[in-house]
């Protein structure tokens, strides 16, 4: 069988690339969290990625920016550390009464939640881009777009009040203007510097396969693991021969532990059909070697119940000899 399906691969022409890695970039993302549970309870946490990747958290309880990697500090000095440091303490702290006092001026129900996301993007021309978004509640309430705070669409009247008392800080203006237009790009610049060996860097995915529960009677769920990846993009696909099977079902793309990646791929098919189906898999680090998986027919003298394979949620790959559905082998080249 395994000779079979290799053969068979060997005589088929390469798959057109359907959907080629996109152009990785690398935007610098700061999420602050703030919760005020009643007047005199409130704590404010804050993360930042770089990409996929994140060199930074700040917790409530602490005073200093936690650096998570060693090239967290980027081509700035420690002084100029220090100084983005007080800068961002002195901001937190006022954050936290600012927003105390519009609550009780504008007469806003406890709990609170605030969320801040700001950041830029440098791109390949050494042109950036910069943004800042506050939520309230789960909803985008302003940004602050070019020289000044705005609202967003839709938001509920207090809002505008909000703005107009932002707006009137003019030494805030200039402050956040300066943050982002000069100091967050020229950051992000030493960043790409610094931490280009670890935003660089490829990992295999493993794959594997799996039946899920049965969605149906004499149906199945066949299910394509694909683990432990870096970076995020992926292609992972159900197909028949060449042929993509237009059904297949991509999950969310989650996080492993170790700043890999996870995705699974099921597709549901009437278990007669099975046979023959492949999971096929793109990823930058595989260098145009799909990795491809094969769903093999259950044989039908099988001394293992057969059922037992066809439904439930056993890993087809671990039971009985006799029983295996699955043969894994890699394409040649
Ligand atoms: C605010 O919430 C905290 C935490 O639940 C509680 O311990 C505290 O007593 C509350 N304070 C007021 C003024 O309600
Ligand atoms: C968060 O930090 C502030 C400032 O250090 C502190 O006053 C406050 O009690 C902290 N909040 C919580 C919930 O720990
Ligand atoms: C990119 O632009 C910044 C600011 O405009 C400049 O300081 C820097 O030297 C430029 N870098 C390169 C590689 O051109
Ligand atoms: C910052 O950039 C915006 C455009 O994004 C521009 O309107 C504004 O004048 C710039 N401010 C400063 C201080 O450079």
């Amino acid at each position: 069988m395994r000779c079979l399906l290799f053969l068979l691969l060997w005589g088929l022409p390469q798959i057109r690339r359907t959907s080629e890695v996109p152009q990785r970039n690398f935007p610098f993302r700061c999420l602050q969290i703030s919760s005020f549970l009643n007047r005199s309870w409130a704590r404010t946490d804050a993360l930042a990625w770089l990409g996929e990747l994140q060199p930074y958290v700040w917790k409530n309880d602490s005073d200093t920016i936690r650096f998570l990697k060693p090239w967290s500090q980027g081509t700035f000095s420690d002084q100029q550390c220090e100084e983005l440091q007080h800068l961002f303490r002195v901001y937190r702290s006022s954050v936290t009464r600012d927003i105390q006092e519009f609550a009780k001026m504008l007469h806003i129900a406890y709990p609170l939640e605030v969320q801040v996301s700001a950041g830029c993007e440098v791109h390949p021309g050494n042109t950036s881009e910069s943004f800042l978004y506050a939520a309230f509640q789960g909803r985008d309430i302003l940004s602050f777009q070019g020289t000044s705070w705005v609202p967003a669409p839709d938001t509920p009247q207090w809002v505008a009040r909000v703005i107009e008392v932002l707006n009137d800080d003019q030494g805030t203006r200039e402050m956040v203007q300066s943050l982002l237009n000069d100091t967050c790009p020229q950051f992000v610049r030493g960043l790409l510097e610094t931490g280009k060996s670890e935003l660089d860097r490829q990992v295999k995915p493993e794959a594997w396969l799996s039946s899920g529960p049965a969605p149906g009677p004499g149906r199945l769920l066949l299910v394509c693991h694909v683990s432990g990846f870096y970076p995020k993009p992926v292609w992972v696909m159900w197909m028949r021969g060449e042929q993509e099977e237009p059904s297949t079902q991509q999950g969310d793309i989650l996080p492993n532990a170790d700043e890999t990646w996870y995705l699974r791929v099921t597709l549901d098919v009437v278990a007669g059909e099975a046979a023959g189906l492949t999971c096929r898999v793109r990823h930058s680090s595989l260098g145009g070697q799909d990795i491809i998986l094969y769903w093999a027919p259950i044989k039908t003298s099988c001394d293992c119940p057969c059922h037992t394979c066809l439904s439930g949620t056993h890993d087809l790959k671990f039971q009985g000899r006799q029983c295996s559905g699955i043969e894994s082998e890699r394409e040649a080249p």
